[in-house]
């Protein structure tokens, strides 16, 4: 069994984490080559992040080599998302990830502001430490629960909503029991943030966002990518609870309708919700969770 040494701290005297140039594209993609056997999404998005003036891409560097990375990634002013920490494996458990999160804080804390957040695998142990450790609470779990879809059958009740009709959509899902049993977060697509009007103008912008039964409901969909079996997959959902069942039934319908061989949600593990997805016919798809963590400074000391 692999051990995990207390912080190597002469290594990280060494360790200097800097701000990432396209002349580390080669070094970074023969890292991730050995992250999740070969399956990292970072060779995907690299180029936009590199190219990303709003955010944050860091490399750090052991002597001539790089062996990790990280970045923060503006969503609005005051809302920020924390992705793509990586360490090599010949240098694992050496504090190198820490150095590098401590090291992206503290660039959040004078580029931006509001709140932080990550999500990690609930088996990432050593990202939940260094969460601990630099002040993050855990504030959601979700987990991926799906159904094939069947062709035929009635119409699915989804209708686009409209972009003058963005702030009635907006209230109904602030307003929408489901709200504090999603943790109050939303998915822009493997990023969790507070509902707000920007991200549901881009999605009705995008095409994404549909009443539920005249205004019964709200849905925005994306799509998932990774799978083999073409999905689609819930955003953010929005109805009276005891409405759920029948919402989920009617968008796995949508999905066949729009083509997709499986509806998908990355749904908050609340007993209520997971008992409207057994009932409506959907089936957990990972054997783990995600945790979300967030960081808010504390309030400033105002003097009484
Ligand atoms: C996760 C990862 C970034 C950790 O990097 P690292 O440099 O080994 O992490 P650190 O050495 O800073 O360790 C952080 C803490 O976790 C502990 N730890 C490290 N690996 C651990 C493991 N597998 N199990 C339990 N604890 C572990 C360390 O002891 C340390 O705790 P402590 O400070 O309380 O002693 C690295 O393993 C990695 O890149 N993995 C693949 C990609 C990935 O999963 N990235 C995270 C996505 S959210």
């Amino acid at each position: 069994m692999k051990s995990f040494p207390l912080t190597d701290s002469a290594a990280l005297a060494e360790l200097v984490c800097r701000s990432a140039l396209p002349m580390d594209t080669p070094a970074i993609l023969e890292l991730t080559r050995h992250i999740w056997n070969g399956h990292d999404y970072i060779p995907v998005v690299w180029q936009d992040w590199l190219a990303d003036a709003e955010g944050f891409l860091a490399v750090a560097e052991y002597g001539r080599r790089i062996v990790g990375m990280g970045k923060l990634t503006r969503l609005e002013e005051d809302e920020w998302w924390l992705e793509g920490l990586r360490v090599h494996p010949d240098f694992e458990g050496r504090g190198f990830a820490t150095h590098i999160h401590r090291y992206l804080m503290q660039h959040w804390q004078a580029l931006g502001k509001g709140v932080i957040r990550l999500a990690t695998a609930s088996k990432r142990i050593a990202v939940h430490r260094i969460c601990a450790k630099l002040g993050f609470q855990k504030v959601a779990e979700f987990s991926a629960y799906e159904k094939r879809t069947e062709t035929g059958g009635e119409t699915a009740h989804f209708t686009p909503i409209q972009p003058e009709e963005v702030e009635i959509a907006l209230d109904l899902a602030l307003a929408s029991d489901l709200l504090p049993l999603c943790f109050h977060l939303i998915d822009l697509g493997w990023q969790w943030a507070r509902p707000r009007l920007s991200y549901l103008q881009r999605r009705i912008a995008a095409g994404q966002a549909y009443w539920w039964r005249g205004r019964s409901g709200l849905l925005c969909v994306d799509e998932n990518k990774e799978d083999e079996l073409k999905s689609q997959l819930i955003c953010w959902v929005a109805c009276a609870l005891q409405d759920l069942t029948e919402f989920l039934v009617d968008f796995a319908q949508f999905a066949a309708q729009s083509g997709y061989q499986k509806a998908a949600w990355i749904a908050p593990l609340q007993p209520p919700v997971q008992r409207a997805l057994g009932h409506a016919g959907y089936g957990a798809a990972w054997d783990f969770s995600l945790y979300i963590f967030e960081y808010r400074p504390a309030a400033p000391y105002r003097r009484p």
